[in-house]
């Protein structure tokens, strides 16, 4: 288990707080916050290769249409969000960094409804290095016990706090079994993603990932649809089931984090990162810095 070794909260640097910069350890709110005790928060992360954020305004974007769906208004546009964003990194003096943007509600109330409740955003920056160690072997995955929730009982559309719940129990089971992460069904018990990354899988030269219905439909799972058909490669996306899961030769996690994270295995299914996932990789890695356009 991957242990920071600088706590979080005990950094040097600068957050950007609601308009402002603080020094990074001052960045404090009150244990009476609405978003602590409801998961009224919703975030992004994103990475800057080379000192440019990789889609930097649709992860904005996705910002503020997840605030909306948990109903309410980040009080920045989008505009100034990515001035924000910008001078955030800038700031923070890397090049290659991992943004976290995180909107919440505060402390004015602190029953479930949260109608006069301020709105606050804060933009943190830091070093970030691969999700996973040893990346390119391929991960070694498990199967959650946790579905994905059906669309009418969670606002599966928004990258909100409160749905990472779920993927916290699971991946730390999947740790405890010496598992880099955990395959997560859905609530009709379809395959659906990893806990923060969506899923690929290939077959006979094409590629087959869910249906994104349910689940995050990710800016590098978008991303990864048009590297491969400008590789002309088939992408099918549809209802997979556990049950095809050893019919397919490779497999391929994305998502900002976790980039393009090749599978070795899910449970009892081994998988041999070949020609199309390493081609991807690659493409992914010459987009993000600039050297390849789409
Ligand atoms: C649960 C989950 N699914 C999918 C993704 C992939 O999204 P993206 O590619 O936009 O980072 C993420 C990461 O944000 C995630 O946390």
């Amino acid at each position: 288990m991957a242990t920071p070794i600088v706590p979080f909260d005990d950094r040097d640097g600068f957050i950007w707080m609601d308009g402002e910069f603080v020094p990074w350890r001052e960045t404090k709110v009150h244990l009476l916050t609405h978003a602590l005790h409801y998961g009224s928060a919703v975030f992004e992360g994103e990475r800057s290769y080379d000192g440019n954020v990789f889609e930097s305004l649709r992860h904005t974007q996705r910002l503020h249409k997840s605030a909306q769906i948990l109903d309410f208004d980040i009080p920045f546009s989008v505009e100034q969000i990515e001035d924000a964003k910008a001078e955030a990194l800038a700031k923070s003096g890397l090049e290659s960094a991992y943004v976290r943007p995180i909107a919440w509600r505060g402390s004015e109330m602190m029953g479930v409804s949260a109608q006069s409740n301020t709105i606050h955003l804060a933009i943190a920056v830091w070093s970030w290095g691969d999700y996973f160690q040893d990346k390119m072997k391929g991960i070694k995955m498990t199967h959650a016990k946790w579905r994905r929730p059906d669309p009418a009982t969670a606002p599966c559309e928004a990258k909100a706090a409160g749905l990472y719940m779920i993927c916290t129990m699971s991946k730390h089971a999947a740790e405890k079994e010496g598992y880099a992460d955990a395959l997560m069904l859905d609530w009709r018990g379809q395959v659906a993603e990893a806990t923060g990354a969506n899923i690929f899988f290939i077959r006979d030269g094409a590629i087959h990932t869910p249906t994104p219905d349910c689940f995050l439909n990710g800016i590098t799972r978008q991303t990864a649809i048009k590297l491969a058909k400008s590789r002309q490669i088939e992408v099918v996306e549809r209802a997979i089931f556990p049950d095809e899961l050893g019919t397919f030769s490779e497999c391929f996690i994305t998502g900002t984090a976790a980039e393009i994270t090749p599978v070795a295995e899910i449970g009892d299914v081994k998988y041999t990162p070949g020609e199309i996932t390493g081609n991807l990789v690659d493409d992914y890695d010459k987009l993000v810095r600039g050297k390849l356009t789409l």
